[in-house]
């Protein structure tokens, strides 16, 4: 009986149900399979319009045509009753490469959570689901102290910083994530297949609290197609500028690239700056501020140069995103930032991890030559590009600058616990010494407000 089955089965060829068909493909040395992909992968969360209302990113090669994800407070998965379906549903994305690869990219906002509760989720359609993740919602209120990691310049090979930032996201260590620009290195590469590569990587953090990020240069790549298609950051734009609020934190996100691609249009340069602008004096009303002391800001390359890159320093320690344009000084970032009374500035692209005194138009302006972060004159600024890539480590200036405090070319990512109105604590964990915490400081305040 067995026999005669598997007789029938092969004469009629229908051994397997699904409709695979194998063939070479266009090289002749891989085999690619001609059947649909539903399943749902590259899950990753970020804040929507508040912090209460998370919003859950994934993508699957065919068209599922539905996006949905089931969730409920923590369980065993097995009672997932509360449902999102998006009106939306899923929006194909081309990637600007020559095989024009698509794929579909679907986007559902679990709406209005309760704070300070973890919740178990899935997504999908009913052609296939992503497996059952979990978050913990953050408070919606000023008086908590939440934790962050943050770095920049994490990419596929390499990525030093990912088996700690796993295991400590799987731990619940952290509230959220700040990535401050260049993923994958490069997502566009391999028409998208790197870009996929990377999300599927960063799915084991992403999928279990809140990926907030900032373009970078090796994002530049067909006006930034794949960073906007991928993430979806607060606002109703195209995640290239944004804020959110935080605990005692608003932090301000912003493209630095607005500064050097032109070829993408100078408005994104005045969109962005007027935007940052309204954004700051807003945070700054005293109603705002009080609740939000701390203003805390990212963006992929800093204001100071700290190697010997000409493409940065422009050949004299002068950077654009600092100064602003060359030659007319529109559009610098270093006074509107002082104006505005910013805390703290992250920033990445050089591949190390650097630690400025407080610092403005290449002055520091300690607190006291005793405690430089107590009530300190100007902003502080930290670069954190030391995640891990392709393109290995960068070199620091042979001539330490008057502002640099600590640099280490170590790989690793920052940490920030935001205890309360007047203290910040930092550490910087170095994945070359396992895990070691090479640098902490506390930036202290009684006031926050503009330095002028
Ligand atoms: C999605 O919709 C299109 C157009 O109506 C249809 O051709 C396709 O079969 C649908 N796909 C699924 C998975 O239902
Ligand atoms: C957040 O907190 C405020 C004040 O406590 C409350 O009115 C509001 O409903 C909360 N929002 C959500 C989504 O729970
Ligand atoms: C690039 O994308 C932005 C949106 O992010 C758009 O405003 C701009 O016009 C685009 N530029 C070009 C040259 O396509
Ligand atoms: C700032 O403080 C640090 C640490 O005390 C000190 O080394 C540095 O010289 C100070 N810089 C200035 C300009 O006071
Ligand atoms: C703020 O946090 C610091 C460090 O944990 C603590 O010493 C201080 O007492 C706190 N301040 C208030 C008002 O709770
Ligand atoms: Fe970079």
């Amino acid at each position: 009986m067995v026999n005669l089955t598997l007789l029938l089965c092969l004469v009629l060829g229908l051994c397997f149900s699904c409709r695979a068909e194998i063939k070479p493909d266009s090289n002749n040395n891989a085999l690619d399979l001609d059947i649909v992909h539903y399943q749902p992968e590259q899950v990753h969360l970020a804040f929507g319009e508040s912090v209460l209302d998370i919003v859950v990113t994934w993508n699957t090669r065919d068209n599922t045509n539905e996006s949905i994800c089931e969730y409920s407070e923590y369980s065993d998965g097995s009672k997932l009753d509360q449902v999102v379906k998006s009106a939306q549903g899923p929006v194909r994305f081309v990637d600007g490469g020559a095989k024009k690869a698509a794929q579909f990219i679907h986007r559902v906002t679990l709406p209005q959570l309760k704070p300070d509760t973890k919740y178990s989720y899935h997504c999908g359609s009913n052609w296939g689901w992503s497996a059952i993740y979990w978050f913990h919602t953050p408070l919606n209120h000023s008086n908590w102290s939440p934790s962050f990691a943050i770095y920049g310049d994490m990419g596929v090979e390499n990525a030093a910083s990912l088996p700690a930032l796993q295991r400590e996201t799987q731990l619940g260590k952290y509230d959220a994530i700040l990535h401050v620009g260049d993923f994958a290195y490069d997502m566009c590469h391999e028409d998208g297949a790197v870009g996929d590569e990377f999300m599927r990587q960063v799915e084991t953090i992403a999928a279990y609290v809140p990926y907030m990020v900032c373009p970078g240069n090796h994002e530049e790549k067909y006006n930034f197609s794949n960073y906007r298609a991928r993430f979806n950051m607060p606002g109703n734009g195209d995640s290239l500028w944004y804020s959110f609020n935080m605990g005692p934190i608003h932090f301000v996100s912003f493209s630095t690239e607005v500064y050097y691609f032109f070829n993408y249009g100078m408005k994104l340069l005045t969109k962005q700056f007027a935007w940052l602008e309204r954004d700051l004096a807003e945070a700054n009303l005293p109603e705002n501020r009080a609740k939000r002391p701390w203003i805390i800001t990212y963006g992929h390359r800093p204001m100071y140069c700290s190697d010997d890159k000409e493409y940065d320093c422009n050949g004299q320690l002068e950077t654009y995103i600092r100064q602003g344009l060359p030659t007319l000084k529109w559009f610098g970032l270093e006074d509107l930032f002082y104006k505005h009374g910013v805390d703290v500035e992250f920033f990445a692209h050089e591949h190390f991890y650097t630690r400025l005194w407080p610092i403005y138009d290449f002055k520091v302006y300690n607190g006291s030559a005793e405690a430089p972060y107590t009530n300190p004159k100007a902003p502080i600024q930290i670069i954190t590009g030391s995640a891990g890539c392709n393109e290995n480590r960068e070199p620091f200036s042979k001539v330490l600058p008057e502002w640099n405090a600590f640099h280490s070319n170590d790989y690793g990512y920052t940490r920030l616990k935001a205890h309360n109105a007047t203290h910040l604590y930092f550490e910087q964990v170095s994945d070359d010494k396992d895990g070691k915490i090479v640098d902490s400081f506390w930036v202290i305040k009684d006031k926050h407000g503009a330095y002028m």
